[in-house]
């Protein structure tokens, strides 16, 4: 009996260690990590939330912003049922950071076919950051139940 414990306990104690080995990878080499909640846009009182994103940088000015060579940075604003911008032009070979807040509920923002797929929440500033390589249309979608027209709510990354 004490063969099949010894057994039993370092197959249990391989697969941990495999386990927690494929996360460190995950997070380590392939560099896949949960967007960061980057700060917080509170309205001031009996302000209403779009107001208070529409003062606050870089949501003042929505778009993509170039900001260092092959570095855009895009500010987006997510409202029932549309993406502010809806489109971002991009060369081939850049890095893009979303910073992403919501004005009204919950939303999604979710590239098919990259590693964004972000949950938006009001006055939460979502980010993360993808490198497009390949040229061509990357289509934008609310992946996060948000009412009526949710299907309607998309948007698109074209990268020349
Ligand atoms: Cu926005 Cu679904």
């Amino acid at each position: 009996m004490e063969v099949y414990e010894k057994i039993f306990a370092s197959v249990a104690a391989a697969i941990l260690v495999l386990f927690l080995g494929a996360l460190a990878y995950g997070a380590l080499v392939l560099k896949i990590n949960l967007p960061g909640h980057g700060e917080v846009i509170s309205p001031g009182p009996g302000e209403n939330l779009a107001v208070a994103v529409l003062k606050t940088p870089p949501f003042n000015t929505p778009g993509v912003k170039q900001v260092s060579p092959g570095k855009y940075e895009a500010a987006i604003m997510a409202q029932a049922w549309s993406f502010m911008p809806a489109e971002m032009d991009i060369p081939a070979g850049s890095e893009l950071t979303f910073k992403v807040t919501s004005v009204d509920v919950t939303h999604g923002f979710f590239i098919p076919g990259t590693t964004v797929n972000m949950m938006v929440i009001p006055g939460h500033v979502s980010l993360e950051t993808y490198r497009f390589e390949k040229p061509g249309t990357y289509l934008l979608l609310c992946h996060e139940y948000c009412g009526m027209l949710h299907h309607t709510m998309v948007g698109k990354v074209v990268v020349k």
